[in-house]
Protein backbone atom coordinates (compact mmCIF):
# COMPACT_ATOMS: atom_id res chain seq x y z
CA UNK A 1 0.00 0.00 0.00
CA UNK A 2 3.00 2.53 1.23
CA UNK A 3 5.29 0.85 -1.73
CA UNK A 4 6.12 4.02 -3.55
CA UNK A 5 6.34 6.12 -0.26
CA UNK A 6 8.92 3.66 1.31
CA UNK A 7 11.00 3.67 -1.40
CA UNK A 8 11.36 7.66 -1.60
CA UNK A 9 11.63 8.06 2.21
CA UNK A 10 14.41 5.11 1.59
CA UNK A 11 16.28 6.83 -1.15
CA UNK A 12 15.87 10.47 0.64
CA UNK A 13 17.37 9.46 3.95
CA UNK A 14 21.04 8.48 1.79
CA UNK A 15 20.74 11.32 -0.66
CA UNK A 16 22.79 13.70 -1.20
CA UNK A 17 25.42 12.37 0.69
CA UNK A 18 24.26 12.96 3.76
CA UNK A 19 23.61 10.09 6.74
CA UNK A 20 21.39 10.03 9.34
CA UNK A 21 22.13 10.93 13.67
CA UNK A 22 21.00 8.60 15.93
CA UNK A 23 19.55 10.42 19.34
CA UNK A 24 17.24 7.85 20.35
CA UNK A 25 19.66 6.87 23.33
CA UNK A 26 17.01 4.88 25.54
CA UNK A 27 17.20 6.96 29.13
CA UNK A 28 19.24 4.35 30.89
CA UNK A 29 21.85 4.90 27.93
CA UNK A 30 21.84 8.68 28.36
CA UNK A 31 22.21 8.79 32.09
CA UNK A 32 25.46 6.64 31.66
CA UNK A 33 26.46 8.92 29.09
CA UNK A 34 25.60 11.87 31.17
CA UNK A 35 27.51 10.52 34.65
CA UNK A 36 30.61 10.11 33.11
CA UNK A 37 30.67 13.74 32.28
CA UNK A 38 29.03 14.44 35.64
CA UNK A 39 25.69 16.18 34.03
CA UNK A 40 22.59 15.74 36.18
CA UNK A 41 20.43 12.60 35.23
CA UNK A 42 16.73 14.57 35.00
CA UNK A 43 14.95 14.67 32.62
CA UNK A 44 15.51 18.63 32.29
CA UNK A 45 19.12 17.69 31.15
CA UNK A 46 17.90 15.26 28.84
CA UNK A 47 15.36 17.71 27.05
CA UNK A 48 18.02 20.56 27.18
CA UNK A 49 20.43 18.48 25.15
CA UNK A 50 18.31 17.12 22.46
CA UNK A 51 16.89 20.66 22.09
CA UNK A 52 20.32 21.44 21.70
CA UNK A 53 20.72 19.15 19.27
CA UNK A 54 17.71 19.66 16.97
CA UNK A 55 17.88 23.64 16.98
CA UNK A 56 22.15 23.15 15.73
CA UNK A 57 22.06 25.54 13.24
CA UNK A 58 22.49 24.22 9.77
CA UNK A 59 22.53 20.11 10.51
CA UNK A 60 20.32 19.45 7.88
CA UNK A 61 23.21 20.26 5.06
CA UNK A 62 24.56 16.98 6.24
CA UNK A 63 21.65 15.46 8.17
CA UNK A 64 18.84 14.01 6.00
CA UNK A 65 17.07 12.01 9.12
CA UNK A 66 17.28 11.83 13.11
CA UNK A 67 16.21 8.91 15.32
CA UNK A 68 14.40 9.95 18.15
CA UNK A 69 13.21 8.17 21.53
CA UNK A 70 9.67 7.76 22.55
CA UNK A 71 10.54 10.63 25.38
CA UNK A 72 11.70 13.19 22.32
CA UNK A 73 8.87 12.54 19.70
CA UNK A 74 6.72 13.85 22.01
CA UNK A 75 8.41 16.64 23.93
CA UNK A 76 8.25 20.57 23.03
CA UNK A 77 10.42 23.52 22.90
CA UNK A 78 9.08 26.11 25.61
CA UNK A 79 6.98 27.84 22.61
CA UNK A 80 4.83 25.05 22.47
CA UNK A 81 6.30 23.63 18.80
CA UNK A 82 6.81 19.97 18.57
CA UNK A 83 11.02 18.93 18.49
CA UNK A 84 9.58 16.96 15.47
CA UNK A 85 8.72 20.16 13.76
CA UNK A 86 11.89 21.98 14.95
CA UNK A 87 13.16 18.98 12.67
CA UNK A 88 11.25 18.75 10.07
CA UNK A 89 11.18 22.60 9.64
CA UNK A 90 14.77 22.69 8.70
CA UNK A 91 14.16 19.35 6.29
CA UNK A 92 15.58 16.31 8.47
CA UNK A 93 13.26 13.22 8.32
CA UNK A 94 12.13 12.19 12.44
CA UNK A 95 12.57 8.60 12.73
CA UNK A 96 11.96 6.74 15.95
CA UNK A 97 13.49 3.96 18.16
CA UNK A 98 10.93 1.58 18.51
CA UNK A 99 12.65 -1.74 19.89
CA UNK A 100 12.18 -2.29 23.57
CA UNK A 101 16.20 -3.15 24.30
CA UNK A 102 18.25 -6.01 24.22
CA UNK A 103 17.82 -9.01 27.04
CA UNK A 104 19.18 -12.34 28.05
CA UNK A 105 18.00 -14.85 25.05
CA UNK A 106 16.74 -17.90 27.39
CA UNK A 107 18.83 -20.80 27.06
CA UNK A 108 22.02 -18.85 25.22
CA UNK A 109 24.36 -17.25 28.30
CA UNK A 110 25.92 -14.27 27.56
CA UNK A 111 23.62 -13.65 24.51
CA UNK A 112 20.46 -11.38 23.99
CA UNK A 113 17.37 -11.12 21.82
CA UNK A 114 15.93 -7.84 20.99
CA UNK A 115 12.47 -7.40 22.28
CA UNK A 116 8.92 -5.23 21.33
CA UNK A 117 7.07 -7.01 18.90
CA UNK A 118 4.18 -7.09 21.47
CA UNK A 119 1.93 -3.93 20.84
CA UNK A 120 4.28 -2.70 17.98
CA UNK A 121 1.81 -2.36 15.44
CA UNK A 122 -0.19 -0.06 17.48
CA UNK A 123 2.97 1.72 18.51
CA UNK A 124 3.89 2.16 14.88
CA UNK A 125 0.81 3.82 14.02
CA UNK A 126 0.64 6.08 16.80
CA UNK A 127 4.88 7.17 15.75
CA UNK A 128 3.49 8.01 12.20
CA UNK A 129 0.34 10.60 13.28
CA UNK A 130 3.23 12.33 15.55
CA UNK A 131 5.13 12.52 12.47
CA UNK A 132 7.70 9.99 12.12
CA UNK A 133 8.51 8.80 8.54
CA UNK A 134 11.08 5.67 9.33
CA UNK A 135 11.98 3.56 12.52
CA UNK A 136 14.77 1.71 14.03
CA UNK A 137 15.45 -1.70 15.89
CA UNK A 138 18.80 -2.85 17.22
CA UNK A 139 19.93 -6.65 17.41
CA UNK A 140 23.22 -6.79 19.25
CA UNK A 141 25.15 -10.24 18.53
CA UNK A 142 28.51 -10.73 21.07
CA UNK A 143 31.28 -12.75 19.71
CA UNK A 144 32.83 -14.57 22.37
CA UNK A 145 34.10 -18.43 22.90
CA UNK A 146 31.55 -20.72 21.20
CA UNK A 147 29.28 -17.02 20.37
CA UNK A 148 27.46 -16.56 19.11
CA UNK A 149 25.20 -19.35 18.79
CA UNK A 150 23.05 -20.05 15.68
CA UNK A 151 20.05 -19.47 18.38
CA UNK A 152 21.24 -15.73 18.62
CA UNK A 153 21.56 -15.27 15.08
CA UNK A 154 17.82 -16.51 14.46
CA UNK A 155 16.38 -15.11 17.24
CA UNK A 156 17.34 -11.69 16.39
CA UNK A 157 17.17 -12.02 12.35
CA UNK A 158 13.44 -13.55 12.68
CA UNK A 159 13.30 -10.25 15.31
CA UNK A 160 13.90 -7.86 12.85
CA UNK A 161 12.44 -8.85 10.13
CA UNK A 162 9.04 -9.19 11.97
CA UNK A 163 10.04 -5.21 12.75
CA UNK A 164 10.29 -4.70 9.18
CA UNK A 165 7.40 -5.65 7.59
CA UNK A 166 5.19 -3.76 10.62
CA UNK A 167 7.09 -0.84 9.95
CA UNK A 168 6.30 -1.27 5.79
CA UNK A 169 3.17 -2.42 6.52
CA UNK A 170 2.57 1.34 8.41
CA UNK A 171 4.43 3.02 5.72
CA UNK A 172 7.27 3.49 8.29
CA UNK A 173 10.89 2.71 6.87
CA UNK A 174 12.99 0.26 8.48
CA UNK A 175 16.18 0.43 9.83
CA UNK A 176 17.24 -3.10 10.13
CA UNK A 177 20.56 -2.88 12.69
CA UNK A 178 22.00 -6.09 13.63
CA UNK A 179 24.99 -4.92 15.31
CA UNK A 180 27.78 -6.96 16.26
CA UNK A 181 29.90 -5.91 19.37
CA UNK A 182 33.10 -4.96 18.52
CA UNK A 183 34.10 -5.88 22.51
CA UNK A 184 36.60 -8.45 22.98
CA UNK A 185 40.02 -9.90 21.58
CA UNK A 186 38.63 -11.14 18.29
CA UNK A 187 40.31 -10.81 15.37
CA UNK A 188 38.66 -8.55 12.09
CA UNK A 189 38.63 -12.11 9.94
CA UNK A 190 36.24 -13.05 13.52
CA UNK A 191 34.03 -10.15 12.96
CA UNK A 192 34.00 -10.79 8.97
CA UNK A 193 32.64 -14.30 9.69
CA UNK A 194 30.22 -13.68 11.85
CA UNK A 195 28.66 -10.75 10.27
CA UNK A 196 28.75 -12.65 6.78
CA UNK A 197 26.43 -15.37 9.07
CA UNK A 198 24.06 -12.66 11.00
CA UNK A 199 23.83 -10.56 7.60
CA UNK A 200 23.18 -13.97 5.75
CA UNK A 201 20.56 -14.73 8.34
CA UNK A 202 18.54 -11.78 8.67
CA UNK A 203 18.12 -11.12 4.76
CA UNK A 204 17.16 -14.92 4.72
CA UNK A 205 14.31 -13.65 7.06
CA UNK A 206 13.19 -10.14 5.35
CA UNK A 207 12.71 -12.43 2.31
CA UNK A 208 10.35 -14.73 4.31
CA UNK A 209 9.08 -12.22 5.63
CA UNK A 210 8.13 -10.34 2.35
CA UNK A 211 10.06 -7.29 3.28
CA UNK A 212 10.47 -4.58 0.58
CA UNK A 213 13.98 -4.62 0.10
CA UNK A 214 13.74 -1.09 -1.49
CA UNK A 215 11.94 0.39 0.98
CA UNK A 216 14.87 -0.49 4.12
CA UNK A 217 18.18 0.45 4.99
CA UNK A 218 20.66 -1.38 6.56
CA UNK A 219 22.66 -0.53 9.73
CA UNK A 220 24.98 -2.29 10.03
CA UNK A 221 28.62 -2.75 12.02
CA UNK A 222 32.03 -2.25 10.19
CA UNK A 223 33.93 -5.05 9.64
CA UNK A 224 36.69 -4.27 12.81
CA UNK A 225 39.00 -6.12 14.86
CA UNK A 226 37.96 -6.32 18.35
CA UNK A 227 39.03 -3.62 20.73
CA UNK A 228 41.26 -5.70 22.71
CA UNK A 229 42.51 -7.60 19.62
CA UNK A 230 46.83 -6.68 19.28
CA UNK A 231 46.75 -6.06 15.78
CA UNK A 232 44.43 -3.56 14.46
CA UNK A 233 43.95 -3.44 11.09
CA UNK A 234 44.65 0.00 8.66
CA UNK A 235 41.39 2.27 7.27
CA UNK A 236 42.15 0.86 4.09
CA UNK A 237 41.92 -3.11 5.54
CA UNK A 238 39.02 -2.35 6.96
CA UNK A 239 37.22 -1.01 4.33
CA UNK A 240 38.43 -3.42 1.97
CA UNK A 241 36.72 -6.15 4.49
CA UNK A 242 33.84 -4.14 5.25
CA UNK A 243 32.67 -4.25 1.19
CA UNK A 244 33.67 -7.61 0.30
CA UNK A 245 30.99 -8.66 3.71
CA UNK A 246 28.98 -7.10 2.03
CA UNK A 247 28.81 -7.79 -1.28
CA UNK A 248 28.74 -11.60 -0.29
CA UNK A 249 25.57 -10.62 2.02
CA UNK A 250 23.57 -7.47 1.32
CA UNK A 251 20.80 -7.61 -1.71
CA UNK A 252 21.45 -4.60 -4.91
CA UNK A 253 17.72 -3.72 -4.27
CA UNK A 254 18.57 -2.17 -0.51
CA UNK A 255 18.70 1.18 -1.57
CA UNK A 256 21.55 2.04 1.51
CA UNK A 257 24.14 0.83 4.23
CA UNK A 258 23.95 3.40 7.12
CA UNK A 259 26.58 2.07 9.73
CA UNK A 260 26.68 2.71 13.01
CA UNK A 261 29.70 3.52 14.78
CA UNK A 262 29.77 1.20 17.88
CA UNK A 263 32.33 2.80 20.08
CA UNK A 264 34.54 3.55 17.24
CA UNK A 265 36.00 7.70 17.81
CA UNK A 266 34.70 10.21 15.91
CA UNK A 267 37.87 10.72 14.15
CA UNK A 268 38.28 6.52 13.04
CA UNK A 269 34.32 5.74 12.22
CA UNK A 270 34.99 8.70 9.43
CA UNK A 271 38.10 7.83 7.97
CA UNK A 272 37.06 4.31 7.55
CA UNK A 273 33.70 5.65 5.87
CA UNK A 274 35.77 7.54 3.82
CA UNK A 275 38.06 4.84 2.68
CA UNK A 276 35.13 3.04 1.92
CA UNK A 277 33.87 6.04 -0.17
CA UNK A 278 37.21 6.36 -1.76
CA UNK A 279 38.09 3.16 -3.49
CA UNK A 280 34.48 1.13 -3.89
CA UNK A 281 31.61 4.16 -4.26
CA UNK A 282 31.63 3.80 -7.60
CA UNK A 283 31.56 -0.10 -7.45
CA UNK A 284 29.41 -0.95 -5.07
CA UNK A 285 24.96 -1.49 -5.31
CA UNK A 286 23.98 0.82 -2.28
CA UNK A 287 25.25 4.23 -1.10
CA UNK A 288 27.56 3.72 2.32
CA UNK A 289 26.25 6.40 4.49
CA UNK A 290 26.48 6.69 8.07
CA UNK A 291 24.22 6.24 11.53
CA UNK A 292 26.09 7.78 13.95
CA UNK A 293 24.97 7.90 17.10
CA UNK A 294 28.60 8.29 19.39
CA UNK A 295 31.11 9.37 16.98
CA UNK A 296 28.69 12.71 16.19
CA UNK A 297 27.64 13.08 19.03
CA UNK A 298 30.20 12.51 21.68
CA UNK A 299 32.45 15.85 21.29
CA UNK A 300 29.68 18.07 21.35
CA UNK A 301 28.17 16.10 25.08
CA UNK A 302 31.96 16.81 26.02
CA UNK A 303 32.21 20.24 25.56
CA UNK A 304 28.22 20.83 26.73
CA UNK A 305 28.94 18.98 30.30
CA UNK A 306 25.14 20.18 30.94
CA UNK A 307 26.12 24.16 30.82
CA UNK A 308 23.58 26.31 29.17
CA UNK A 309 26.83 28.42 28.55
CA UNK A 310 28.11 25.81 26.26
CA UNK A 311 25.66 25.49 24.06
CA UNK A 312 26.72 27.36 21.25
CA UNK A 313 30.16 25.35 21.08
CA UNK A 314 28.29 22.54 21.45
CA UNK A 315 26.47 23.09 18.48
CA UNK A 316 29.78 23.73 16.28
CA UNK A 317 31.33 21.01 17.73
CA UNK A 318 28.19 18.79 16.23
CA UNK A 319 28.05 20.47 12.93
CA UNK A 320 31.45 19.40 12.54
CA UNK A 321 31.33 16.11 12.73
CA UNK A 322 28.11 15.85 10.98
CA UNK A 323 29.73 17.56 8.10
CA UNK A 324 32.69 15.62 8.53
CA UNK A 325 30.54 12.52 7.75
CA UNK A 326 29.09 13.95 4.39
CA UNK A 327 32.72 14.71 3.48
CA UNK A 328 33.34 11.23 4.03
CA UNK A 329 30.73 10.26 2.07
CA UNK A 330 31.64 12.14 -0.61
CA UNK A 331 35.43 10.49 0.03
CA UNK A 332 36.87 14.44 0.73
CA UNK A 333 37.58 13.70 4.34
CA UNK A 334 40.56 15.69 5.43
CA UNK A 335 40.93 14.64 9.90
P1 LIG B 1 26.55 4.35 17.73
O1 LIG B 1 26.87 5.07 16.45
O2 LIG B 1 26.93 5.10 18.97
O3 LIG B 1 26.98 2.92 17.73
O4 LIG B 1 24.96 4.29 17.83
C1 LIG B 1 24.24 3.95 16.73
C2 LIG B 1 22.95 3.44 17.18
O5 LIG B 1 21.92 3.97 16.84
C3 LIG B 1 22.92 2.26 18.04
O6 LIG B 1 21.68 1.66 17.94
Amino acid sequence: MYKQQLIDTANSLVADDKGLLAMDESTPTCHKRFEKLGIPQTQEYRFAYRSLIATTPGLSESISGAILYDETIRQQTSDGTPLVSVLMNCGIIPGIKVDAGAKALAGHPGEKVTEGLDGLRDRLAEYAQLGARFAKWRAVITIGPGLPTPGCYAANAHGLARYAALCQEAGLVPIVEPEVLMDGKHTLARCFEVTEEALQTVFQQLYQQRVLLEGMILKPNMIVPGLDCPNQESVEEVAAATIECFEHTVPAAVPGVAFLSGGQSSELASARLNAMNVKYKSQVPWALAFSFARAIQQPAMELWAGKAENTEAAQKALYHRAKCNREARRGEYDP
